[in-house]
């Protein structure tokens, strides 16, 4: 394939959503219309239910289920969709934000009933940081939910981003008749009896035909007609070029259990959402266009077999082709690395790739030599940005019990962050390790991967410490004061990038006001502080 016809049918995203507003079972539906699966129910959730906590063989077999649904690719009309998963439990929200740097868009799943939930304002807020284009699913639309027009206000005020529906749901929860596709006027009946994925479509000649009143009754045609006024009147016309942007959403109203309202989502998804967009390096951006092969590692995942202690590193290609068996050059370690068995993943089954394209992502076996954001390329010296880690909110010391398995845990830590498990800190003096979550199964996770897979055993002592920020400053001499001062409070991350670990919001505002001549960024690539 010519790498310009490639590039110009692909579409890499992510589904995001708060956990139980329909990602899963979207997913599934996408995957169903686009002939990657028969039958529904062949992607399971990799949801680590709360019940889940302390059964680990159930954490294990999640795992596994979450490496064969990383990417999941698909055709459909003439496009080449890939699906890149992203985990359902708040816990591994880091994973998440991480896979958000390999994907052009997203499709932001909302539940009618619950509206804009704590999960969707924070993925939102990282979609927001590198203007990724957003489409707006609201989901479960056969439940009495929300008023639409309370959940697009809502949406809008929460998620910071403009919105426009280009569907409008006629009543919802029982009495939901389905939806008006304002683009192209035409109704779309929903049926719950309805098990495939036709679609009663009725074509209209626009909102004053008669065919509305009769399909829909008087009632709710007239109240359909009521509101696509307020509509047009509310909401500017959709503008392609805002929600390329990342400034404006597109919406549609649906039911992924009923397989309702995803087709339209889908059909415009692929007239409107990005092809494989470039990404910027250390040296200069690069384009997707360009001949020569290059790509970022954004996921590392560890084999569930603790007897192999080998990963599969999953790479986003940005540019050029990607080819099987060529030596490519590993920019950190500055060493050429080839691929007998680059694979992709579909469902529960993998395949051996024998060329990939820009926007695809490829899973490699690994033995050690990947780190995530590093960066594959034929020889040129430039590293991938805009892989950030984001402050944990849980800290805790790493105690060891077994002082003759040191060497095996500080292996084991330095592994498990290099997989992104979670954020390892040195603090000096004491070269004391804290390891940094977003929650409290990845203590659980960590503790006992330690165990069986490095025989190294620990416990965790609770830091109270509200979030890292990571420091930066012209001045060296002040930079030398705060860690002399606060020496138990700075600690160095796995890169030896001072960091600040505020002991409270309040604390960090102190040392704000106190050391004007120090930066405090809430991420490691330097973002101010909100
Ligand atoms: P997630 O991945 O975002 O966490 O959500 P998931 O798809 O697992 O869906 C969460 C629950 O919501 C599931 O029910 C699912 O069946 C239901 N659901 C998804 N879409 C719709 C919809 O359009 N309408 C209705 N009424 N329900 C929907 P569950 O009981 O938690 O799981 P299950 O036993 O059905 O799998």
């Amino acid at each position: 394939m010519k790498l310009e016809d490639a590039i110009k049918t692909r579409k890499t995203f992510a589904i995001i959503s708060h956990p139980d507003a329909g990602k899963t079972t979207l997913t599934e539906k996408l995957l169903l219309f686009g002939g990657a699966i028969q039958v529904a129910g062949a992607v399971k959730s990799n949801k680590i239910k709360k019940t889940a906590t302390s059964d680990f063989m159930e954490i294990e077999k999640q795992r596994g289920i979450s490496v064969a649904t990383s990417v999941m690719s698909f055709p459909y009309r003439d496009k080449t969709i890939n699906i890149l998963d992203t985990p359902g439990h708040k816990d591994f929200a880091e994973d998440t934000y991480r896979t958000l740097t390999a994907v052009d868009s997203v499709i932001l799943v909302i539940d009618c009933v619950k509206g804009v939930e704590e999960q969707t304002e924070r993925l939102m807020e990282v979609c927001r940081m590198r203007d990724t284009p957003v489409i707006v699913f609201i989901n479960k639309m056969d439940r009495p939910g929300r008023d639409p027009f309370d959940l697009l206000d809502e949406l809008e005020e929460k998620l910071d981003i403009r919105v426009r529906p280009l569907s409008w749901p006629i009543n919802y929860g029982p009495d939901f008749k389905g939806v008006y596709k304002l683009y192209d006027q035409s109704l779309n009946i929903f049926d719950a009896s309805k098990t495939t994925v036709a679609e009663n479509i009725i074509e209209t000649k626009g909102l004053e035909d008669s065919r509305i009143d009769e399909v829909l009754g008087k009632k709710d045609a007239n109240e359909l007609r009521e509101n696509v006024e307020l509509i047009d009147g509310v909401y500017d016309a959709f503008d392609n070029k805002e929600y390329l942007a990342g400034k404006l959403a597109p919406v549609f109203f649906g039911s992924a259990l009923n397989n309702f309202g995803i087709k339209e989502m889908l059909d415009t998804f692929c007239e409107i959402a990005p092809q494989p967009q470039g990404r910027t390096t250390n040296t200069r951006p690069v384009k997707p266009e360009e001949k020569k092969f290059s790509g970022f590692v954004f996921k590392i995942h560890a084999n569930i077999d603790p007897n192999h202690r080998d990963r599969i590193a999953f790479v986003r290609i940005v540019s050029g082709e990607f080819k099987r068996n060529t030596f490519y050059y590993h920019v950190r370690l500055g060493k050429n690395v080839k691929f007998a068995n680059p694979a992709t993943f579909l469902a529960s089954s993998k395949s051996l790739v024998e060329e990939a394209y820009p926007g695809d992502v490829v899973g490699l076996y690994d033995t050690g030599n990947f780190k995530i954001g590093d960066t594959l390329t034929e020889g040129e010296e430039m590293l991938y940005q805009g892989i950030p880690s984001f402050s944990p909110e849980l800290f805790r010391e790493v105690v060891n019990k077994d002082p003759m398995k040191t060497k095996q845990l500080q292996k084991g830590l330095q592994q498990l962050t290099e997989e992104g498990v979670a954020q390892l800190f040195t603090r000096q003096p004491g070269n004391i390790n804290i390891v940094g979550t977003v929650g409290n199964l990845q203590f659980e996770v960590i503790q006992y991967r330690l165990l069986n897979e490095y025989g190294a055993v620990v416990e965790f002592k609770p830091l109270g410490y509200h979030m890292a920020c990571w420091m930066t400053s012209d001045k060296p001499e002040k930079m030398e004061h705060f860690i002399r001062v606060k020496s138990s409070e700075v600690a160095l991350d796995k890169d030896g990038n001072y960091v600040f670990l505020a002991p409270s919001a309040w604390m960090l505002d102190r040392a704000r006001e106190s050391y004007p001549d120090i930066q405090f960024h809430k991420t490691s690539e330097f973002k101010t502080l909100a």
